[in-house]
């Protein structure tokens, strides 16, 4: 038996075209398009034990150096969803240790990255231990598979820049059972995309995603919701190929304000942004307009908001946030990501 310890650094992203509602196994109610990050990672690795009962997923997992009981269970269901496909998960006890670069309180959605640092290491150590072959586009394909199945978001994390997943009229090679990359060219005014992202709550979400998708399932606007996120798709493709920053930041605005506006008249009902997550997005606003800089805000389901612009601003902008949006941010957090380059792989025999 193999003794190789693989380990994945695998990136957050920020959705621009927001997953919101989903159906059968983890399957989008829409397309999405999404940031890849460079800073925001999970880094996960998995060795291999001998075990004596074969038939069970064994698991000793921890996370930061501690046994961590509640992701340990997710981790074991997801083992158990796709055990068949992995002989060697069954035959051997695993042995994962995860790590976030960002701290658990800061209110950044971890599950992207920690769901696709997990199917990347089991898809790269089925490799050695089951004697699987890949070639390497097919073997980000599967990642971003089996990604999904863990968490839906997360299947967009496999691949650099921009990703895109579930099926559009506007991308052909978009499908609903793995992400793709970016598969347009981009205005090099997006080279090194920035997403600063301002720390204005650090405490848990108040509704887990599973639970937030599922108000989707009976909502009055769903229909009207998936259209939007079409069309929006389609503008901001043609935004992202032609350099036309108004365009990307009403597309990007929109699309984080209907996600709330959807929250928000959901049954039961959430409101997730906070009085500083208003005061930011006026203040971006204003500045925006006043300044002609491009740089717009998306929200995640939570109160934190990203703030999105281009390279050639960065000055400009970081000086707007130390001067005027640091105030609402939970002392004074900010985190400076930007695009990313995808997951990095460290095999140790
Ligand atoms: C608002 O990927 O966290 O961040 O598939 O249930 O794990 P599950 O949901 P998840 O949902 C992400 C929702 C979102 C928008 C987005 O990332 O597209």
């Amino acid at each position: 038996m193999s003794t190789a310890t693989i380990t994945w650094q695998s990136p957050s992203n920020i959705a621009l075209i927001k997953y919101w509602g989903k159906h059968g196994n983890q399957l989008p109610n829409n397309a999405s398009l999404s940031l890849t990050l460079n800073q925001a990672a999970t880094t996960t690795s998995l060795s291999l034990k001998k075990k004596r009962k074969k038939a069970e997923i064994e698991v000793d997992f921890t996370f930061e150096g501690e046994k961590n009981e509640k992701f340990a269970e997710k981790i074991i269901h997801y083992l158990e969803s796709i055990k068949n496909e992995f002989p060697y998960l069954t035959a051997n006890k695993l042995v994962i240790e995860s790590a976030n670069s960002f701290p658990h309180s800061a209110g950044i959605a971890s599950s992207a990255s920690s769901m696709s640092a997990l199917a990347l290491c089991i898809l790269s150590q089925s490799m050695i231990a089951d004697k699987k072959e890949y070639k390497p586009e097919e073997f980000y394909q599967k990642a971003s598979y089996y990604a999904r199945l863990g968490s839906g978001s997360a299947a967009r994390s496999v691949f650099p820049d921009f990703s895109v997943w579930g099926k559009s009229t506007h991308i052909k090679a978009g499908n609903d059972k793995y992400a793709i990359q970016y598969p347009n060219k981009f205005n090099s005014d997006f080279n090194d995309l920035q997403d600063s992202i301002l720390i204005v709550n650090e405490k848990e979400k108040s509704v887990s995603s599973r639970a937030g998708h599922a108000l989707m399932n009976h909502h009055p606007m769903a229909a009207q919701r998936y259209k939007n996120a079409e069309s929006r798709m389609k503008d901001i493709l043609s935004a992202l190929t032609k350099g036309d920053w108004e365009l990307f930041c009403s597309t990007v605005e929109t699309e984080a304000l209907e996600l709330h506006a959807l929250m928000m008249t959901s049954n039961p009902s959430f409101i997730l942004m906070k009085p500083g997550t208003l005061e930011i997005i006026e203040r971006v606003r204003r500045f925006r307009n006043e300044t002609k800089i491009p740089v717009c805000f998306t929200l995640d389901a939570g109160p934190n908001v990203h703030l999105i612009y281009p390279y050639f601003e960065k000055k400009q902008v970081r000086n707007f946030i130390q001067e005027e949006l640091l105030t609402f941010c939970t002392k004074k957090k900010v985190i400076y990501d930007s695009m990313g380059n995808g997951p990095q792989l460290r095999i140790d025999e």
